[in-house]
């Protein structure tokens, strides 16, 4: 049987996996654990995840990295019932934003046919660069960085100087930061959250930059790359190696420096879904907040085949939630109080 032959919209179920993610973890926004924030998003992320019809797989947990909290790599998720699914999470992407009360953190899914996502093993940064549907076709990575900025700025009928680039805020990072200052190209700094980042230079109606730049988390990339091809946009990454160990690992996969990962690369198929929650506010979506006996939480949900882009607004019931076994932490007593 031809994979999702029944033509189901799993982005619209995923969404309440990702608002599960920002309903636990925002509880931890701005007490400055990292852990506590990511441990309460994998935790209902993974609750809901075991819902939704799907023969899931997860090929993208995340976490490695920063030894976190995270779904694990072969874990298997859904109900088992439905289409056989790679499934790529960051239950929150920018953690860090979180934890510190800060603005950009989103809870961010993405599904695929089994077997169509890149699969980063032990490449954990990727050298990125994405825009939306206007310059997709000009794009080159392994061209200078100016050539990019150029070629974007004249597909969007705009001067350089009118032209944002985003990019996260590393040391790594600096050089392509030089050279774009020097272009007099306008610049947006992220301290983290370069899936958000890639959204804001290609969805619809909320493009607040032309191009992504720079080098950011492979498992993010996978992710981003599903959320690029709804948006037809386009992505390519370039393999960046933190030591000679991490080359020889790749090396020995076939991964050179010379690598280009086209869009197709990172995600084959064109049957993608990509779900996000807001965690904290963002220009993008609100971030999750408490109203006393209610949770509101503020959505998009996407999908490759038709392109329809869908924001939801939610208003949840703590204690029904609660009552149903959702892992939502409800005390009645501070409910009164409140
Ligand atoms: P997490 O919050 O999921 O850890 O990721 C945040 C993030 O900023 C990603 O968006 C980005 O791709 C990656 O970290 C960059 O890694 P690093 O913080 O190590 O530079």
């Amino acid at each position: 049987m031809a994979l999702f032959a029944e033509d189901k919209n799993l982005a619209m179920e995923l969404v309440r996996a990702a608002e599960a993610a920002v309903m636990a973890s925002g509880r931890w926004f701005g007490l400055g654990n990292k852990n506590e924030v990511d441990r309460a998003a994998v935790e209902a992320m993974r609750f809901a995840l075991h819902g939704v019809d799907m023969k899931g797989v997860i090929v993208i947990g995340e976490g490695e990295k920063d030894e976190a909290p995270m779904l694990f790599n072969g874990e298997e998720v859904g109900t088992g019932a439905g289409s056989e699914v790679d499934i790529a999470v960051d239950p929150i992407d920018g953690t860090r934003l979180m934890a510190q009360g800060q603005d950009g953190a989103l809870s961010v899914i993405a599904a695929a046919p089994r077997n169509s996502m890149f699969s980063p093993q032990d490449l954990f940064y990727l050298n990125k660069i994405v825009t939306g549907p206007e310059a997709a076709s000009y794009i080159d990575i392994q061209a200078p960085v100016e050539f990019n900025v150029r070629i974007v700025a004249k597909a969007k009928g705009k001067a350089i100087h009118e032209t944002t680039v985003v990019m996260l805020d590393r040391p790594r990072n600096e050089s392509i930061l030089r050279k774009v200052r020097a272009m007099g190209a306008r610049i947006r700094l992220i301290g983290d959250g370069d899936v958000y980042g890639a959204l804001m230079t290609c969805l619809t109606g909320h493009e607040t930059a032309d191009l992504l730049l720079g080098i950011g988390g492979s498992p993010e990339a996978v992710i981003t790359a599903c959320a690029v091809k709804c948006l037809d946009g386009n992505m390519q990454c370039t393999p960046y190696f933190r030591n000679d160990q991490d080359e020889q690992k790749a090396n020995a996969r076939g991964i050179t420096r010379e690598t280009v990962l086209t869009l197709n690369d990172l995600v084959k198929s064109d049957n993608v879904f990509f779900a996000a929650a807001g965690g904290s506010d963002g220009d993008l979506l609100k971030g999750v907040h408490y109203h006393g006996e209610h949770i509101e939480t503020n959505s998009l949900c996407m999908r490759g085949k038709t392109g329809t882009i869908r924001y939801i607004s939610a208003v949840h019931s703590r204690k029904k939630l609660a009552e149903m076994g959702e892992n939502i932490e409800y005390d009645p007593t501070v409910n009164e109080a409140n």
